[in-house]
């Protein structure tokens, strides 16, 4: 893990408020990504000290990052006026990411809804490279549906639902499943899932794949403050006892992001 400053190659508009953001990082530093691991964004300004969490989409090479976010509040905003030529300072890469090993020739059921879509590409790639079979199932709120060519090209089958039911599927991604499996006769076949959402989707996922007996990977987009395990800002409580500290708690930024379902209390 290191703190460097970056220089901003693309950030671009791809819907509305959400930001394709590619970065440079500099000649001395090759980053080895996991797919789930996320970076630290530093916005410029002064008032905001904070850095932002943001998942790594892709790492294009080992030394350029594409992140894609959602411009809410006051320092991602800021962070969408980048442009190209500028610098921003990036701590990573952090977190533990998936086991693509441990996943590798399976059939495995991505399940993105909104800003949790992003990790779930460098997966697709990663796990579709090691001999999985990946139905990606991406919830967005709109018709504006960012990055689905290029999971188009990563993923063997794509499902999408919108939430205003424009395009795909009306609903969650939830919902997509159960129409594909009403149209087909057959549920979407898969031996774990993997999942990066809202809260409540995540809940009901854990719940579909408790039903099933299916692994279920999720992860989880909680505030954050340090990002390196140090402020405790990020806790999740755990159903085990950690053996060190005798409580039922997790750093999401260190320990996670992503946990296996069962082993958290969301
Ligand atoms: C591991 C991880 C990966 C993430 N990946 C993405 C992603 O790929 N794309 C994306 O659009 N968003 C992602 N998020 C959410 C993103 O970090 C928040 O939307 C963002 O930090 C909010 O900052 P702001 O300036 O818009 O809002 P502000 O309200 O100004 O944020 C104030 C403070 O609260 C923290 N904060 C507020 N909301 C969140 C939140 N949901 N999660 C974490 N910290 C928060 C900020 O870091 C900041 O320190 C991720 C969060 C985590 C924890
Ligand atoms: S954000 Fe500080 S410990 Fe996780």
């Amino acid at each position: 893990m290191e703190k460097c400053t970056t220089t901003v190659s693309t950030c671009a508009e791809i819907a509305e408020t959400i930001y394709d953001l590619q970065l440079q990082l500099p000649e001395t530093s090759r980053w080895e990504v996991r797919p789930g691991q996320f970076v630290g964004l530093y916005p410029g300004s002064a008032a905001r000290l904070l850095m932002r969490p943001i998942s790594i989409c892709t790492a294009i090479k080992p030394d350029r990052l594409r992140l894609v976010f959602r411009a809410g509040g006051p320092g991602t905003k800021e962070l969408a006026g980048l442009r190209p030529g500028e610098t921003v300072d990036v701590l990573g890469p952090l977190g533990n990411g998936y086991d693509v090993e441990m996943l590798a020739g399976g059939r495995v059921l991505l399940l993105g809804g909104g800003i949790g879509i992003p990790p779930m590409l460098g997966l697709a790639r990663s796990l579709t490279a090691a001999d999985a079979e990946v139905t990606a199932v991406l919830g967005y709120r709109n018709g504006e549906l960012f990055l689905k060519d290029d999971f188009e090209r990563a993923a063997a089958h794509v499902l999408i639902a919108c939430e205003d039911g424009s395009t795909g599927v009306r609903g969650n991604v939830l919902d997509a499943l159960r129409v594909a499996q009403e149209e087909t006769a057959h549920e979407v076949p898969a031996d774990a899932i993997c999942a990066c959402g809202p809260l409540p989707m995540l809940r009901a996922v854990r719940r579909y794949a408790a039903e099933r007996k299916l692994p279920c990977f999720i992860s989880l987009e909680e505030r954050m403050a340090c990002g390196v395990g140090a402020c405790l800002g990020c806790v999740v409580r755990t159903r085990a006892v950690d053996g060190h500290s005798h409580v039922r708690n997790a750093r999401i930024c260190t320990e996670g992001p992503v946990f296996a379902a069962e082993d958290v209390e969301i």
